[in-house]
């Protein structure tokens, strides 16, 4: 298992650059399936979970290829409606698969999927928003997935999950008639999707709201040679509060900050200057934080659960009390046991973290158990006093590129062991 070595207490300064979100790329890689034509997808940086999800399209018959950073990716020949269990077990995005495979070919069949280490990850909603377009489910930990037509439905999510709303979408563009999806989730990833799938003549309304209207087409027709998806507001967020933690001075490019609003909202006047651009942030810090009171974990555009982790890394160098709640995944904090070993002061009641800032964070053997604390784990790293070792960096790549590459352009003591 490979590592990361971080000496502490370098101060960043420069510039990075992120490129194509993660969590966009997934659901547009599994929207393909949808088409019988190639896509190119600009902007792209290689990273795990998306070379997986590559490597499950070409398992069922799709092909794919890198032009510099525009990834092409062809479903024309895909033909094999069954997904495969390795691959499937290392993503929870393969869950994407089910409603284009679906639609495309009335039958699939799939393992219940894998994927980041933070607890329980049922596919039940996933499974339920099929059900009511007309699929007929069985199985269980094999599932068989079989519908001679899809009719558009009412479908009211109990939860606004960003998945279950991408899946229907891709299922419901082409079937009969017109769905209705209740409380969908708002994400700017999702937006990006429907942008995607009207682009190729998809007919799919409110995007970014809590209620998509999708009229079914009979085939997506219209030819793109090119999409420029949303970048990764996870990494601009990761990138800002690894400045914030160490002092120093960040220009990040392809950001869009209004889709990091929330945090910047978190953190404006906490000791850091910010100005924003179109596609630009800039952060300048002057001095140790203070801490940061109360932040729940929410659907957007609340505070993304996905930063929570580099969040509550932040919080225990800052001075004071900060109450993190997680609010979409009850067990989301495993990176806690591993600041505990850094010396941070933290509490977790329930769904809450209770952190005692202190700035005595030292140097110390660590392991990455999911992506979102990895990343966590490496802003700590990177603020506190000595050399701390993270292993499980391949867990940390499966969402961010070049990671220590990209921090030591901007003075950072990192190498990978
Ligand atoms: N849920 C169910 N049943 C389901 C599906 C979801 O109970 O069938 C629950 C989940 O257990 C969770 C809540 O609904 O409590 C929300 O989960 P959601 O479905 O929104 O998550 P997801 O679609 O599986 C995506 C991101 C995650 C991100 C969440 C929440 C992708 C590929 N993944 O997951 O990203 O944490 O939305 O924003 O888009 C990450 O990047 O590190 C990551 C885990």
């Amino acid at each position: 298992m490979s590592k990361l070595i971080i000496n502490g207490k370098n101060k960043l300064y420069g510039k990075i650059e992120v490129k194509s979100a993660k969590n966009a790329m997934l659901p547009l890689i599994a929207s393909c399936v949808l088409l019988d034509f190639e896509v190119g997808f600009l902007n792209c940086s290689d990273i795990g979970d998306v070379s997986v999800m590559l490597e499950i399209i070409k398992s069922i018959g799709g092909k794919y290829r890198y032009e510099g950073d525009t990834l092409f990716v062809d479903c024309s020949s895909v033909y094999i409606p069954e997904l495969p269990c390795d691959l499937s077990k290392k993503i929870r995005a393969s869950v994407f698969l089910l409603g284009p495979l679906l639609a495309r070919f009335r039958k699939v069949s799939a393992v219940t999927p894998g994927g980041c280490n933070f607890g329980d990850r049922p596919i039940g909603m996933h499974l339920d928003g099929l059900r009511k377009l007309g699929a007929e489910i069985s199985g269980n930990e094999h599932l068989y997935l079989r519908a001679d037509k899809l009719k558009g439905s009412k479908i009211v999510l109990p939860f606004a999950s960003v998945g279950v709303t991408e899946n229907l979408i891709m299922a419901s563009c082409l079937a009969d008639g017109e769905t209705v999806i209740v409380n969908s989730a708002k994400e700017p990833e999702i937006v990006c999707l429907c942008a995607f799938l009207n682009r190729l003549g998809a007919k799919i309304y409110g995007a970014g709201t809590h209620k998509i209207t999708i009229h079914g087409v009979k085939k997506l027709t219209n030819k793109i040679t090119y999409f420029k998806p949303i970048t990764d507001r996870i990494e601009v967020g990761t990138y800002m509060l690894a400045v914030l933690n160490t002092g120093g001075e960040l220009e990040i490019s392809g950001a869009n900050f209004l889709h990091n609003t929330s945090l910047i909202k978190k953190i404006y006047n906490n000791t850091c200057k910010i100005s924003l651009e179109s596609d630009k942030i800039y952060l300048k810090c002057c001095g140790v934080g203070n801490a940061l009171g109360y932040v729940k974990t929410a659907p957007y555009p609340a505070f993304p659960t996905d930063l929570q982790s580099p969040l509550l890394a932040y919080a225990c160098s800052l001075s004071g009390k900060t109450i993190i709640e997680e609010g979409v995944f009850k067990n989301r904090f495993s990176i806690v046991n591993e600041l505990k070993k850094m010396n941070a002061d933290i509490t977790v009641e329930g769904c809450r973290a209770i952190v005692n800032g202190t700035n005595r964070l030292r140097g110390a053997v660590l392991n990455a158990g999911d992506l979102r604390s990895g990343a966590g784990l490496i802003i700590s790293a990177l603020g506190a006093e000595g050399v701390s070792e993270i292993s499980g960096l391949e867990v940390i790549e499966r969402g961010y590129a070049d990671i220590d590459k990209k921090l030591r352009l901007i003075g950072a003591d990192v190498t990978k062991g």
